[in-house]
């Protein structure tokens, strides 16, 4: 899988996916990130890539010119390889909110290509020629694209088949079944007080899948109660979680 990235700050990108398992996935070639910095594509002599808006307001909009020319120097060399027109992704509080079902949809790309705003935002002319999707991370402003963009990079990256160890891990885990995850422990079987549940000690698979998924139902009625509608439940959960 092929990461694209067009910023401003592309350093933050590298060592923000540097670490860890994104990291781990770089280094095997599972994954490549190619940062496009969009500054070299200036031809002010100043290497400016902003301006002011024009009717006025506050803050600088990114001129169209380096955007879109960063964008064309990836863009021929993906699809002259892939035949396929390559998804570009605007990050953007504007945006479609990302989630899951997003990440898996995305994951089966061979390229994706993220195009990372900043400052008041980039002119509505260079979106509108390159942008396939406009998406959002949540309900809050940042100061740029970069952190969203890293956000979807390790969403979508931990679910390319050799990315995680344990390529099931990816599996059975929360937003699976429109359930939140149960807790879990490791030893020591008593620490500073508190205790495993006993259920999990006593190796019985029946017992501890029920007290998981009571569990799951549970936390999910607590912290999200919004995705208990699109859970699959049995009858007897309906009740439980009722009571
Ligand atoms: N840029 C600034 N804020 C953002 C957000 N919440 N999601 C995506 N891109 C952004």
């Amino acid at each position: 899988m092929n990461f694209h990235v067009l910023t401003l700050f592309p350093e933050m990108i590298r060592q923000g996916l540097s670490a860890s398992i994104t990291g781990r996935a770089l280094e095997k070639g599972i994954l490549q990130l190619n940062t496009v910095d969009i500054r070299d594509f200036s031809e002010n002599k100043h290497n400016r890539v902003d301006d002011y808006p024009y009717g006025g307001g506050a803050g600088m909009v990114m001129a169209p010119g380096p955007v879109v020319r960063a964008y064309r120097s990836v863009k021929e060399r993906i699809e002259a390889e892939d035949k396929k027109t390559t998804r570009v992704i605007y990050l953007t509080p504007q945006g479609k909110v990302f989630d899951q079902s997003m990440a898996e949809e995305l994951s089966k790309e061979e390229n994706l290509i993220f195009l990372c705003g900043h400052y008041e935002g980039i002119d509505e002319r260079a979106l509108e020629m390159i942008v396939t999707d406009n998406i959002s991370i949540g309900d809050y402003v940042l100061t740029g694209g970069e952190i969203p963009a890293m956000v979807m990079i390790d969403a979508i990256s931990r679910l390319v088949p050799g990315v995680l160890n344990n390529e099931t891990s990816a599996e059975f885990e929360t937003f699976q079944d429109n359930l939140l995850e149960y807790p879990q422990y490791t030893r020591p079987e008593e620490f500073e007080g508190k205790k495993v549940p006993e259920v999990l000690l006593s190796g019985h698979h029946a017992k501890i899948e029920e007290w998981r998924r009571e569990q799951s139902l549970l936390r999910t009625l607590k912290n999200r109660p919004d995705m208990l509608k699109k859970a699959v439940l049995t009858e007897k959960e309906k009740r439980f979680l009722h009571t």
